[in-house]
Parts: structure tokens; sequence; C-alpha cells
């Protein structure tokens, strides 16, 4: 006796199958990411009384200037220093150490005779927190594993991780469906037996699949869901085509933004000066570093600070690249007639259609660098920070407010399209930043 209901209650199963599978994979793609940045953020926090992030901030602003971690400068080397002394002497030795070297404290003398009789600068304004925060800095335990941390592979590996983790978990889903159904086909067994139903070794099998393929709708899902999943890869291919965010190419030169205008504060219009008044920002020219540079020969920098990634000597080769380019002899000081150029290689790079202009973002709307570029100062090889697709131009001009203040030409042209628009403050949209012709030539 063949049942009727069989296959509707095959289907029945077999869509909730696909339905369970569908809402698991969904949601567990979602848990995944913050996932793994909460276990990357609980990594953070490090024990100890005083916070070592404050107290490198601390460190840098007051105790660099003499102290290194690890090497001897004007001051001894600190790294440990506060298994070196007691929490009270140390209180005291920073908030004015001179006093404890007459008051006749023997460590101190001790100290004050090793070190050359300097005196150390007194440090009153430092609460006993802020001296707690800096002796957790000087405790942490050197940091080796910390060194290869190249910064750009750093970055990509993070996303990589959660795409491994979301793949990891559609395949145990594809598991568990298989293994269902395995049950399925057990149980229609069983009934079927249990109901006198003699079943040929490789009936059930087939009519699974028959009865699969002549169910209209679950034929019609399965389509549509394919059709969708294909639409959408290919929709986020396409939208990748031409832009180049994050394009971090190696250029000729190991150039440091991050030792140039983060670490010694130089200006970025230093440097890009002509981001002020042109088009172009421009790369500079290696006069411009030789401004600096026929003094700044070798590499100097403290290996803790955390401005720095590689080695010194690391760097040291990267500036004589540069007395390579120009023909500068260090020894000699002088030019040598012999010059090899570099090219560096252009990282933002807009199609030729898109007229875009620095002096007018830069100089006119008072746009800082880093809104477009990012936090530039931070950056050890330079990349491309922005989309700079037409929506990220477009929505910046939305969300902008033009700076009016000081401009008598802008404020009266404010003041008439304030009006037309019944707004308070005008956006660069309001202006006519949205108009192709602007930026389309
Ligand atoms: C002007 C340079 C100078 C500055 C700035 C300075 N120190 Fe010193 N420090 C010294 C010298 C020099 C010594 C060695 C003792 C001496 O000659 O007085 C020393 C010694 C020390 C010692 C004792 C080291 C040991 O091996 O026992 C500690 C701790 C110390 N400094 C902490 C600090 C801290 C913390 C700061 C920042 C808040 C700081 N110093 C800023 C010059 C300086
Ligand atoms: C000491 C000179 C110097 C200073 C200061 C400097 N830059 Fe640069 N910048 C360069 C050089 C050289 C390059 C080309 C090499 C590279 O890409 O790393 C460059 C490249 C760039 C690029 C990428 C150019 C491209 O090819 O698309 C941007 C954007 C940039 N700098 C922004 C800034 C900003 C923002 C600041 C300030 C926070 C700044 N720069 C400070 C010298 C400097
Ligand atoms: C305003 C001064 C100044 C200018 C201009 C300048 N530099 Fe430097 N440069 C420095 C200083 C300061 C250091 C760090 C030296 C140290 O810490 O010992 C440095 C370090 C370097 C280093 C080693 C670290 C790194 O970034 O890899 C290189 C290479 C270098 N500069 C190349 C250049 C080039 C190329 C230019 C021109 C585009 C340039 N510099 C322009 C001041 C300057
Ligand atoms: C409103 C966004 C914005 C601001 C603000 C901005 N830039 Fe740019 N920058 C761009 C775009 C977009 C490009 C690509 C231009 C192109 O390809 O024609 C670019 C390109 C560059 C380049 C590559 C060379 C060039 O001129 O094409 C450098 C260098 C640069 N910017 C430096 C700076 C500096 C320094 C500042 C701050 C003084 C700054 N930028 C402010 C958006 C901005
Ligand atoms: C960070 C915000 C920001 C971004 C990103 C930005 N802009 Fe602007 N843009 C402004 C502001 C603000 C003004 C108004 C300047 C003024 O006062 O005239 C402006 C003005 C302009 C103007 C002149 C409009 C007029 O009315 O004359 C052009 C053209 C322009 N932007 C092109 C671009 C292009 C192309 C891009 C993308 C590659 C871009 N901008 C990205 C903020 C931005
Ligand atoms: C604020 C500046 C800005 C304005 C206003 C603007 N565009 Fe664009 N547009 C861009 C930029 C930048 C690109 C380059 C995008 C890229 O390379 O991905 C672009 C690209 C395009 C493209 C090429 C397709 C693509 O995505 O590469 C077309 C077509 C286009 N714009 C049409 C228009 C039209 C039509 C308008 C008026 C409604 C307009 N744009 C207004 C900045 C602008």
């Amino acid at each position: 006796m063949k049942k009727v209901g069989n296959h509707t209650s095959i289907s029945r199963i077999l869509f909730f199958c696909l339905a369970l599978s569908l809402t698991f994979s969904v949601s567990y793609a979602q848990q995944a990411a913050p996932e793994a940045a909460a276990a990357t953020a609980a990594a953070a926090p490090a024990a100890g009384a005083g916070d070592p992030v404050k107290g490198k901030e601390l460190f840098n602003a007051n105790c660099a200037s003499c102290h290194k971690l690890d090497a001897k400068s004007t001051g001894p080397a600190l790294r440990g220093v506060a298994d070196k002394h007691d929490r009270a002497w140390l209180y005291k030795w920073i908030h004015n150490s001179s006093e404890m070297i007459k008051s006749g404290d023997a460590a101190a003398v001790k100290l004050f005779a090793e070190n050359n009789k300097t005196t150390m600068t007194a440090f009153p304004q430092l609460s006993e927190a802020d001296i707690d925060n800096i002796m957790a800095f000087t405790s942490e335990v050197a940091p080796v594993a910390e060194k290869p941390a190249a910064a750009p592979v750093a970055e990509g590996s993070g996303s990589g991780a959660s795409n491994n983790l979301i793949l990891g978990a559609l395949v145990l889903v594809l598991g568990v469906l298989i293994v269902m159904l395995v049950l399925v086909n057990k149980t229609l067994r069983r009934i079927a037996a249990n109901n006198g139903v003699v079943v040929t070794e490789d009936e059930p099998s087939v009519s699974l699949w028959k009865a699969y393929a002549k169910n209209g709708f679950l034929v019609f899902v399965t389509v549509l869901l394919l059709m969708l999943a294909s639409a959408y890869f290919l929709y986020g291919y396409l939208m990748q085509i031409g832009v180049d965010q994050d394009y971090q190419p190696v250029q000729p030169i190991h150039f440091s933004h991050k030792i140039h205008a983060g670490d010694n504060g130089i200006d970025c219009k230093y440097c890009h000066s002509s981001a002020r008044v042109s088009k172009q920002s421009g790369i500079p020219s290696l006069n411009v570093c030789m401004n600096c540079h026929k003094n700044i020969a070798e590499f100097a920098g403290d290996k803790d600070s955390l401005y720095v990634d590689h080695s010194k000597e690391f760097y040291t080769a990267e500036i004589q690249k540069l007395y390579d380019a120009v023909g500068w002899d260090k020894n000699t000081q002088k030019y040598t007639g012999v010059q090899k150029p570099v090219k560096w290689v252009r990282i933002h790079n807009l199609p030729d259609f898109v007229y875009f202009n620095h002096s007018q973002h830069v100089s006119v709307a008072g746009v800082e660098c880093q809104k477009c570029h990012g936090p530039v100062e931070t950056f050890e090889v330079m990349k491309q920070n922005a989309p700079l697709t037409m929506g990220w131009c477009i929505n910046c001009h939305r969300e902008t407010d033009v700076k009016v203040e000081g401009n008598d030409y802008y404020a009266k042209i404010h003041d008439e399209l304030a009006k037309k628009y019944g707004v308070q403050k005008l956006t660069a949209a309001n202006m006519g930043g949205l108009e192709c012709g602007k930026c389309h030539y």
C-alpha cells in the first residue's frame, strides 16, 4: 500500500531543514564578527596597579628626553626600575631628587655619583597615580614578539579570520543538513517497514529526489535562493571594481609618515606645500628632504618609541637610498652629481573625468587632511584610506557645512541661499556640491 501523504511530508521535512539551516547560518554569520572583535578586545587590558598605556604617554612627554627603557641615556635605563626601589622612595625621588640627595639618602647619593652628578628634573606636578602608571609602563616585559608586527599584513588578517569562521560555519551547517537527510531517509524506511511496504534497495533515494523534483514549490525556492546568492556576490564584485581603498604599494624608499608627521611633528604642508594653493597636492621633491637630511644621516630613534617598527639599520639604509637618489656623499658632505631619481608609486588616483581640487577643500572649506586621508601621522606605510567613490564625495557634501566666517563673499551667498532653502546652516550640497558639472568635466 503506497501512501499519498508521503511526498508532502518529505517536502515538509526538507523545507524545514532548509529554513533551519538558513536561520542558523545567517545568525551565525552575524555573530561571528562581533565575537572575533570581542576576542581581540579581551586581549587588550593588562594586569597591574598602573595603566601602562597612560604611563607610556607620561613617559614620552616627561622622561623620554633623558631616559630610555633598555639603554643608558642621560639617566639610567628604566626598565624594571620599579623592582629596584620601593614605591615610597620612587615617589620621593621623582617629585624631587635633588632634595633627596641633599638629605643624604644613601641610594640617591650613590645614583647621583654614578651618573656624573647630573641632576634629574623635579616633577612635583606628577601625582602618585601618574607615577604608578609610568612604573607600570617601565615594568612591561620587553616586546620581543612585537617587532615583526608589520602593520600592512596585520590589517587584512582580521577580516580573513572572520571570513574563515563564516565559511567554517557554513560547512558545518551543510554537514548537519546531510546528517538530517540521512536520518529522514532512515525514518521513512522504518515507517515503510512498519506499514508493510516492501522497499527495494535503491528505491527510497530515487523517490526522494523524484519527490523533490516533482515539488514545484521547493524547486522554485531553491532556484530563487541560488539566484539571490549569485546576484549578491555579483553586485559585491561589481561595486569594488575601480575602488582601491587601502591600496598600499611598496615605495622605492620606505618613507614613514608616522616618523615624520607623527613622531617629529612635521606639518603636512611643509612637504605637501601645494595642497593649500593648487588643485594637486603633490609629492615633495627630494631637495625638500635634503633640507633636513643633510644633517640626519642616521636613524637614531629610540627603539622603545611607539613610532618605530623596524630596526635602526633598516631605517638608516633607507636614508642612504635618499642620498643615492640625490647623489649626496655623506662623508664628504658634498653632492657627487650622480643622481638616481626616485619614482614614487602614486596611490590616490581619481579617474580623468573627475575634477577634484585640494585648495578648495583645504584652504576654502578648511577640511583637515585627516578627514579624507585618515590618521596619516600613524601610518608607517602610506595607504589610500578613503574609497574615493562618487558616493563618498557626495555624502560628505551633504553632511559638511560650508565655512562662511571671515568670508564676505560667502556670507552674502550664504544668507541668500539659506533663505531659499529655509535652513540655518548651508551644506556643500546646498551650494551646488551635488551638481554633476562641478565634479565632471
Ligand atoms: C633632565 C633629565 C631627566 C629627566 C627629564 C628625568 N630623569 Fe630620571 N634620572 C636622570 C638622571 C641623570 C638620573 C640618575 C641620577 C642622578 O644623576 O640624579 C635619573 C634617575 C632616575 C631614576 C632612578 C634610576 C635607578 O636606576 O635607580 C628613576 C626611577 C627616574 N630617574 C625616573 C624618572 C622618571 C619617571 C622621569 C619622568 C617623569 C624622569 N626620571 C625624568 C635624569 C632625568
Ligand atoms: C617629510 C615630508 C612629508 C610630510 C611631513 C608628510 N608627507 Fe605625505 N608624503 C610624503 C612622501 C615622500 C610621499 C610619497 C611616498 C609615500 O607614499 O609614502 C607622501 C605621500 C602622501 C600621500 C599619498 C600620495 C599618493 O600617492 O596618493 C598622502 C595622502 C599624504 N602623503 C598625506 C600626508 C598628510 C595628511 C600629512 C600630514 C599628516 C603628510 N602627508 C605629511 C612626504 C611627506
Ligand atoms: C623637517 C625635516 C625632515 C624632512 C623635510 C624630511 N625628513 Fe626624513 N627624517 C627626519 C627625521 C627627524 C627623521 C628621524 C630621525 C631619527 O629619529 O633619528 C627622519 C627619518 C627618515 C627616514 C628613516 C625613517 C623612515 O621614514 O623610513 C627616511 C628614509 C627619511 N627620513 C626619508 C625622507 C625623505 C625621502 C624625505 C623627503 C620626502 C624626508 N625624509 C624629509 C626629518 C625630515
Ligand atoms: C576633501 C578630501 C581631501 C582633503 C581634505 C585632502 N585630500 Fe589629499 N587627496 C584627496 C583626493 C580625492 C585625492 C586624489 C586626487 C586625484 O587623484 O586627482 C588626493 C590626493 C592627495 C595626494 C596625492 C597627490 C595628488 O595631489 O593627487 C596627496 C600627496 C595628498 N592628497 C595630500 C593631502 C594633504 C597634505 C592634505 C591636507 C593639507 C590633503 N591631501 C587634504 C582628498 C583630500
Ligand atoms: C570631507 C568632506 C568632503 C569630501 C570627502 C569631499 N568634499 Fe568636495 N567639498 C567639501 C566642502 C565642505 C566643500 C565646500 C567648499 C566651499 O566652501 O566652497 C566642497 C566643495 C567641492 C567642490 C566645489 C563645489 C562648488 O559649489 O563650487 C567640488 C567640485 C568638490 N567639492 C569636489 C569633490 C570631489 C570630486 C570629491 C571626491 C573625490 C569631494 N569633493 C569630496 C567637502 C568634501
Ligand atoms: C562631489 C563630486 C561628484 C558629483 C557632484 C557627481 N559625481 Fe559622478 N563621480 C564622482 C567621482 C569621484 C567618480 C569616480 C568614482 C570611482 O572612480 O569609483 C564619479 C563617477 C561617475 C560615473 C562613472 C561610474 C562610476 O561609478 O565609476 C558616472 C556615470 C557619474 N559619476 C555620473 C554623475 C552624475 C550623472 C552626476 C550628477 C547627478 C554626478 N556624477 C555627480 C564625483 C561626483
